[in-house]
Parts: C-alpha cells; sequence; structure tokens
C-alpha cells in the first residue's frame, strides 16, 4: 500500500509538471484528487487495513494527499503568470509609431506646369485646353505653314492613318500652337490673354533632352496696342519668378513661320552666372523658350483685323523648365514611371 501511494504521488507530479494549462489542470485535479480521483479512493481504502498499519499509512497518505494540494496550487500560479506573460506580450504597444500608408503626389511636370500657370494668372491669363489629335489645318496652315513649306521639317510629325488628302490630314500636335487658332475663332474679335498647356509628339530619336510625347504651354495674348515690349516684359517677369530676381535675359532674333518678328528667350546661367559651365552648355545663356509678334495671317486666321489688333505669343517646353528648376538630367526620366524618381517631387 506504501508503495502504491508513492508510486501514485510521483506519477502524479511528473503528470502534473507536464500541464500546459489551466483546463488541464482542472482534469488532473479531479483524476487525482476529485471524490473519485485516484487518491480519495487509494486512501478511503486505508480504513481496511489492519489497525497497526492503519495509522502509519493513513499518515503517509495525508502527507501525499498534502504535497499534491501544493504542487497543485504552485502549479496553477506557474501557469497563470506564463498566461500573463503571453498576454503582456501579445497587447497593443500604442507608444509604436504607426504604419504610414503609401502617399501618391504630383507629377514633377504636373508640378511645374502648376508653378508656371501661377506665375501667369495674376498677369491675366486663363487657361485653355484643346485637342491632341490636330488636323493639319491647326497644326500648320493656319499657322501660316503651307503644305510642303520647308519649315515643316522644324517639326517631325506623327500622322494618324488613313491619310484624309490634302489639308485634311489628322495628326498628333507637334506643338500647342495650334490651340491659338481655335482660340481666337473662338473669341474674335475680343481681346484674350492665355495659356494653353498640353501634350505633343514628335517624331523623334529619344535622347536624354528629346521625347516623342512631352508637355508645352503655349501663351497669347491679343489686343489692341499689344507690342514686343508687352512680351518682352510679360517674359522676362515670368523667367525671374521661375529662375530667380535678379536675372538677366536675352531675346534674339528667331524664326517661325507664326510670329513675325519672331525671337528665343534665354536667361543667364542660374549656375555659373557667365563664365559657363555643363548646364548652360559652356555658353552663359539657357534657351527656355520661343516667342514672337503673332503673324498678320495668323492674326487672320483667327479672324482678327491685324489693322487693329496685335498680338504676341510664345511656347515652352515643360520639361525643359522642370529639368532647369531641378537639375534633372535627362528627359526620360519623367515617363520611366520610377517611384525612386517621381518620390523626389513630393
Ligand atoms: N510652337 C513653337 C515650337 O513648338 C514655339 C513657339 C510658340 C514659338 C509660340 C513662337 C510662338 O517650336
Amino acid at each position: 500500500m506504501k508503495k502504491e501511494l508513492q508510486n501514485l504521488r510521483n506519477k502524479a507530479l511528473k503528470e502534473l509538471a507536464r500541464v500546459k494549462d489551466l483546463s488541464a489542470v482542472e482534469a488532473w485535479r479531479v483524476a487525482y484528487l476529485g471524490r473519485k480521483g485516484t487518491l480519495t479512493q487509494l486512501l478511503r481504502s486505508v480504513g481496511q487495513l489492519s489497525a497497526k498499519e492503519r495509522p502509519k499509512v493513513g499518515e503517509l497518505g495525508n502527507r501525499i494527499k498534502e504535497e499534491l494540494q501544493t504542487a497543485l496550487q504552485a502549479r496553477i500560479q506557474e501557469l497563470e503568470k506564463e498566461a500573463q506573460k503571453v498576454r503582456e506580450a501579445e497587447t497593443l504597444d500604442i507608444t509604436l509609431p504607426g504604419r504610414r500608408p503609401p502617399q501618391g503626389g504630383l507629377h514633377p511636370v504636373t508640378r511645374t506646369l502648376n508653378e508656371i500657370i501661377e506665375i501667369f494668372t495674376p498677369l491675366g491669363f486663363s487657361v485653355y485646353e484643346g485637342p491632341e489629335v490636330e488636323w493639319d489645318r491647326y497644326n500648320f496652315e493656319l499657322l501660316n505653314i503651307p503644305p510642303d513649306h520647308p519649315a515643316r521639317d522644324m517639326w517631325d510629325t506623327l500622322y494618324i492613318a488613313p491619310p484624309y488628302g490634302k489639308g485634311q490630314d489628322m495628326l498628333l500636335r507637334t506643338h500647342t500652337s495650334p490651340g491659338q487658332i481655335r482660340l481666337m475663332q473662338e473669341m474674335a474679335p475680343a481681346p484674350l490673354r492665355v495659356l494653353i498647356p498640353g501634350r505633343c509628339y514628335r517624331y523623334e530619336a529619344v535622347d536624354p533632352t528629346h521625347e516623342w510625347m512631352f508637355v508645352q504651354v503655349e501663351g497669347l495674348a491679343v489686343g489692341k496696342k499689344i507690342t514686343m515690349a508687352d512680351l518682352k516684359g510679360v517674359l522676362s517677369h515670368f523667367a525671374r519668378q521661375m529662375f530667380g530676381e535678379e536675372l538677366k535675359v536675352r531675346f534674339r532674333c528667331d524664326y517661325f513661320p507664326f510670329v513675325e518678328p519672331g525671337a528665343e528667350m534665354a536667361i543667364e546661367c542660374f549656375v555659373c552666372h557667365g563664365p559657363g559651365c555643363r548646364t548652360c552648355k559652356y555658353t552663359g545663356w539657357i534657351e527656355i523658350l520661343g516667342a514672337g509678334m503673332v503673324h498678320p495671317q495668323v492674326l487672320r486666321n483667327g479672324g482678327y483685323d491685324p489693322a487693329e489688333f496685335s498680338g504676341f505669343a510664345f511656347g515652352m517646353g515643360v520639361e525643359r523648365i522642370a529639368m532647369l528648376k531641378y537639375g534633372i538630367e535627362d528627359i526620360r526620366y519623367f515617363y520611366g514611371n520610377d517611384l525612386r524618381f517621381l518620390s523626389q517631387f513630393r
């Protein structure tokens, strides 16, 4: 009997040590110490022993019972501590920084375009958009560029098949200048001041400064008594707002069939301020746009009488302005859709 009690004790303690949670502990308690538990039953049979054996075995049995009860309480406490630890590890640490959702931003070309628009709107310019798919008439003929005119070589054109015949060809606009005609035809004979931004397309060999698709902003002002001085004043103001108050600007003759006289505008190199560097290709000057006084024939095509009205127009490449402003070396970055590039402009 003593042996039996000892074995039972050892077995019980071994099992208790292996028990993993509180409900298993309860099962263990029921199995050994419960009313029908093995120890309880064994102790009950002590009464059948001889009077000589009874006290000793009884005492041992009670000791074992107490030992098991103590062990049970200890195990319960242990398991509770462990459970508490697990709970603590699992709880929300509100001091951890949150996870930011990925944030988008405006494309650098959009940002630059917005900056350009913000400089011109206080001067009274509003914004108008024309179609990217254009008629030959608007892209060329009404801008004083007849079919077969050598000036067409200035714009390598993507035509849309099939050809509709002379003067009716459809194409992807090569510049935003057709917007000049569309706008004048819509507004004549009212004076106007407008910016025409949008995508343009050219059949280009792509390289660091040429893309087959790019964005231009056209500017057009038509009214009575508009002169070259207005053109120079407005564009100088723009360049200084965009690149720096103190910058010198330079106007030189240039040729575009839809302006007379035509000009190109350059700003003093804002990197080297004169002596020459990589940014200005060692000339000290950076060309930023083409411009001129609207050609009388173009005014007429737009519905204005050149005896009464005059105007100036300009056109600039938005990527080029952004490249200068942000020091971007290759136009292809703009349309490579690489977030490592794009996310620098948030
Ligand atoms: N449309 C011309 C170009 O793309 C730029 C320009 C616009 C020049 C308006 C003069 C006046 O090259």
